[in-house]
């Protein structure tokens, strides 16, 4: 049978945090925290496949949400604003007066209420938090669960649901930093992204509405490619950002459960599929250092040192008109499933 075992953490603002280590019948395990819903570890064939902190303290601290739950909307929302319904709400901004993630407070510095689960051949946790109306400016109070689901096959299974007393908009993510070889960065990984087409950024990385062709450009991956060769094109969006820091156009989304990427490490030859039920996927690729923590020990997370496969409604979304709506309704359930697989 599937294992698993709960212990305290430590202390977040809002209280004792619990993780939960997730073993399946092959040993390999995952890790969550009920603070902000957070991937603390991923450990297949005794290698460890995430980046994050050894001590709860790294995630109080200021970090660029490593492995943790995304919401209200992750990613941007253009000048922390949106209309629905003849109203206009104004959001908590926290970056160039636009909000990112959820802003400042968001789902990510949440403390969860977990209920873990063992199945024939999974073991997982449910995890639950009710946002009140008006929080970080969103309409509607909104009860969210995520369930997270290990199973004997390796693929980490990601279920969330959502409704809502108001309409609302709702964009949930998961933010996990993956390096899955065994050197500090990601630029040797190869790359296959099933997107043949990204939404390109202006000055503040809000999508100007197109979608744009990614034949010809260093965002074709539709043949996987090392993540690193064209990370520092002379292109103005790979400039602009440093890197890769967009979200792609899931093909042929139709709502299913569908592959949208596949990571290889060749010196390894260990390989994460991602597959996902979302329109969207924002590549990151880790382009700045993100401060002192790392999983592997205590040297700090270089430039590139984790790739991010966050599966999404595009950003923006509440603003564009194009674009897959993020409006959920009073009555309606949000669902999304999105799996990582490991071989
Ligand atoms: C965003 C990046 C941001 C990172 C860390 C990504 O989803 O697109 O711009 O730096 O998350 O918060």
């Amino acid at each position: 049978m599937p294992t698993l075992e709960q212990e305290f953490w430590g202390v977040a603002p809002a209280g004792r945090v619990t993780r939960y280590t997730l073993t399946n019948r092959a040993g390999n395990s995952v890790r969550i925290l009920n603070y902000g819903g957070i991937v603390q570890s991923i450990r297949v064939d005794g290698a460890e496949m995430v980046l994050g902190c050894d001590a709860l303290a790294g995630y109080l601290d200021t970090n660029p949400s490593y492995g943790a739950i995304v919401g209200r909307y992750a990613n941007r929302i253009a000048n922390a604003r949106f209309s629905l319904n003849g109203t206009t709400y104004t959001l908590v901004a926290n970056e160039n007066g636009n909000q990112l993630h959820g802003g400042p407070e968001g789902f990510n510095k949440k403390l969860w209420t977990g209920e873990p689960f063992t199945a024939e051949s999974a073991v997982g946790v449910r995890l639950h938090y009710r946002s009140p109306n008006g929080e970080m400016g969103y309409p509607g109070k909104l009860d969210v669960t995520v369930t997270y689901s290990w199973n004997d096959a390796n693929e980490l299974r990601i279920d969330y649901t959502a409704t809502t007393d108001k309409d609302t908009v709702v964009n949930l993510t998961n933010h996990t930093y993956f390096n899955i070889g065994t050197a500090d960065t990601i630029l040797d990984q190869l790359l296959q992204l099933h997107a043949d087409r990204y939404t390109p950024v202006d000055e503040r990385q809000i999508p100007t509405g197109e979608l744009r062709p990614v034949a010809g450009t260093p965002f074709d991956f539709r043949t996987a490619k090392p993540v690193g060769r064209d990370i520092a094109a002379d292109h103005p969006q790979v400039r602009a950002a440093n890197g890769f820091d967009h979200n792609f156009v899931i093909s042929a989304y139709d709502g299913s459960l569908r592959e949208c990427a596949v990571v290889t490490d060749p010196a390894t030859g260990r390989r994460l599929r991602c597959l996902t039920t979302e329109p969207g996927v924002q590549l990151f690729t880790t382009n700045f250092p993100t401060g002192k923590y790392h999983m592997r020990g205590d040297t700090p997370t270089p430039t590139h040192g984790g790739i991010c496969l966050e599966t999404q409604h595009f950003p923006d979304a509440p603003n564009q008109e194009n674009f897959v709506t993020p409006l959920l309704k009073v009555g309606e359930t949000f669902n999304s499933t999105t799996v990582y697989r490991f071989e």
